[in-house]
């Protein structure tokens, strides 16, 4: 193994622990430096960590030991902060989405190009042995050509954990913004790209309230649909079902269920990276054993393909492919009508069984 890659990480919130902690176990990568605009949570973060610097984003962005910039900001600062990063000459890799809007991704994308630099994006989670075993039993023609699926996420809404949930309830935000790339990049790893969308979508309140941290029983405003369904037609021809939404109160549906000529099977969340993939038989649902993906892994696996200079799985276009599909079926539920996909990608190569992160 070469050198490790440096990472230097912008916005230390919620989901930033997940990221050191894999980021710490993996040799391929090392983590350099931390920054938020709130320098005492950057430092609170990384307080379990030797070793890594607590700077200023134009400090951490000019520091020439950092290799990737991985973006942790909020979806309404992502373009934002990529494109700093990009202007300094560093590959970026950021949560999802790739941005708030296709347009701000569009412009991220045209100047890593411009500027030779790596785009990656999340969710990693599809590259775990859940999604990785599904596809390859998809692959192999376990369960002949794959014709439909069905991909359900219901909640009544993240107000009720994050202590600062106003992101979700605004532009860039929403359960199809923010769940459905997991979802929809599954269905995408699955089942290939997607040429058209027909949607419909509702919004049941005007207004949330905060349900735990320093804020609990605060307001927010909902500006955003909360309640978003749709069909996505793959350019295979296969048609995916999506409800998202932060409305429901349950659910015992499936995350995802594939259709195939011969059989069908029962996709784990693609919110995690392991769980049991299911097939039908003549004998009833029998479990799959594990036989593709990352074993064990943790958000920032993704990670890895820049430390192993590949095209990234976990890459620009299929991040923003899901975008542009998010945002088609969004105006798609608004305008009543099909809406064609302007983009498309290439399906990510599977990830072979691979036990070494652990
Ligand atoms: N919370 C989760 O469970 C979760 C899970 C998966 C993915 N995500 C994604 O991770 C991202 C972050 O979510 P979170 O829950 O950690 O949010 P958060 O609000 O808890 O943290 C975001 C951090 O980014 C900082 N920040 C915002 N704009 C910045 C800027 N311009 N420069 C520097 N720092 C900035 C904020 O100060 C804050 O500390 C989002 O895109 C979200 O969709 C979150």
């Amino acid at each position: 193994m070469g050198q490790p890659v440096n990472v230097g990480v912008v916005g230390c919130g919620a989901i930033s622990a997940q990221y050191f902690q894999t980021i710490d176990r993996l040799p391929q990568l090392r983590l350099v430096a931390v920054a938020d605009l709130d320098l005492d949570r950057a430092r609170e973060a990384v307080r379990p960590y030797e070793g890594v610097d607590v700077l200023s984003v134009a400090e951490l962005l000019a520091d020439p030991r950092v290799d990737v910039v991985l973006n942790l900001t909020i979806p309404a600062a992502h373009a934002e902060v990529a494109l700093q990063a990009i202007a300094a000459g560093k590959d970026v890799y950021g949560e999802k989405p790739l941005a708030a809007t296709a347009a701000d991704a569009t412009r991220v994308l045209e100047a890593a190009a411009a500027a030779q630099v790596r785009v990656g994006c999340a969710p990693d989670t599809v590259l775990g042995t859940g999604t990785q075993t599904a596809r390859k039993a998809i692959d192999d023609g376990l369960i002949g050509r794959p014709i439909a699926a069905t991909a359900t996420m219901m909640t009544p809404g993240h107000e009720r954990w994050h202590p600062n949930p106003d992101f979700y309830y605004v532009s860039g935000g929403g359960p199809l913004l923010d769940m459905g790339p997991y979802y929809i990049t599954s269905l995408v790893t699955l089942l290939g790209p997607v040429a058209r969308v027909i949607g419909a979508a509702s919004r049941t309140r005007a207004k949330r309230t905060i349900g735990s941290g320093p804020r609990q029983g605060e307001e927010i405003p909902v500006t955003v649909d909360t309640h978003v369904t749709g069909v996505l037609v793959h350019a295979s021809g296969a048609l995916s079902t999506l409800v998202m939404s932060f409305d429901g109160a349950a659910t015992k549906a499936p995350n995802i269920e594939v259709h195939g000529e011969q059989g069908s099977l029962v996709v784990p969340d693609p919110n995690r990276f392991d769980g049991q993939v299911l097939i039908s038989g003549k004998d009833g649902w029998q479990e799959l054993p594990e036989s593709a993906g990352y074993v064990g892994a943790g958000r920032g696996v993704g990670l890895l393909d820049f430390a192993a200079d590949q095209e990234l799985r976990a890459g620009g276009s299929l991040a923003f492919h899901v975008l542009d599909v998010m945002e088609s079926l969004l105006a798609a539920a608004g305008s009543g009508t099909a809406v064609t996909i302007a983009s498309t990608c290439e399906r990510p190569r599977p990830v072979a069984l691979h036990s070494s992160v652990s």
